[in-house]
């Protein structure tokens, strides 16, 4: 049995991730791939409870180290229950954010020592890597803007506009470390032009 491919989406808020989400997965299934869609943090029972505590804006301040080991906890739920069995199955898996996130986010945005977050990474991940990573990229602004008209902020879109430009500034450094990895799209563009992107990066990821 062939192991399934583990494609990831990666961007700061407000980007169009899920739009582009549903898009990949619909690329798939005319490809006759069968995918699973999940994302994190989340994608099980225990692992969305986590994800639940920390969107929460009205807990009580939550440690970095708290937060990142949350993370890192409801990281290896999914990957047990859900994203493992699946690429064993020969399934491929499409996540709403991984590990990427965790290096922009905790690392980028909240300082945490990049060697603390390998260290977790290589602790709860063993060898898995994703295959792909799409990262969707645009100014702070245009995101922020756009997550606005979703409504009420959650506690990490609640963060001040420097920490999401250190966000995307981790996110980039992050495409450059991993340059066969990561596939950088601009999202300011027309949906029709980041789809199109997508398609070549995904089509040429399928030949
Ligand atoms: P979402 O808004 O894309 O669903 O993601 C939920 C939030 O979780 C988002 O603001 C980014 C944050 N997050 C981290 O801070 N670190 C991580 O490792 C992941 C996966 C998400």
């Amino acid at each position: 049995m062939t192991r399934g491919k583990f494609i990831t989406l990666e961007g700061g808020e407000g980007v169009g991730k899920t739009t582009n989400l549903n898009f990949i997965k619909d690329y798939l299934q005319q490809h006759a791939i069968s995918v699973v869609v999940t994302r994190e943090p989340g994608g099980t029972v225990l692992a969305e409870k986590i994800r639940h505590l920390l969107l929460d804006k009205d807990s009580e301040a939550i440690s970095e180290h708290a937060e990142l080991l949350m993370i890192f906890a409801a990281r290896a739920q999914h990957i047990k229950h859900v994203i493992e069995p699946a690429l064993a199955k020969g399934v491929w898996v499409l996540c709403d954010r991984f590990t990427d996130a965790t290096y922009a986010y905790q690392g980028g945005g909240r300082n945490m020592r990049v060697s603390t977050i390998e260290w977790l990474e290589n602790l709860v991940q063993g060898n898995l890597r994703p295959d792909l990573t799409v990262l969707l990229d645009a100014p702070v602004e245009i995101g922020i803007a756009r997550a606005k008209e979703r409504g009420a902020f959650d506690r990490f879109e609640s963060e001040k506009i420097s920490f999401f430009e250190q966000v995307r500034r981790a996110y980039l450094l992050q495409a450059e470390l991993h340059p066969e990895r990561i596939k950088l799209i601009k999202a300011n563009q027309s949906l029709a032009d980041v789809q199109k992107a997508l398609i070549d990066v995904i089509g040429t990821y399928l030949r």
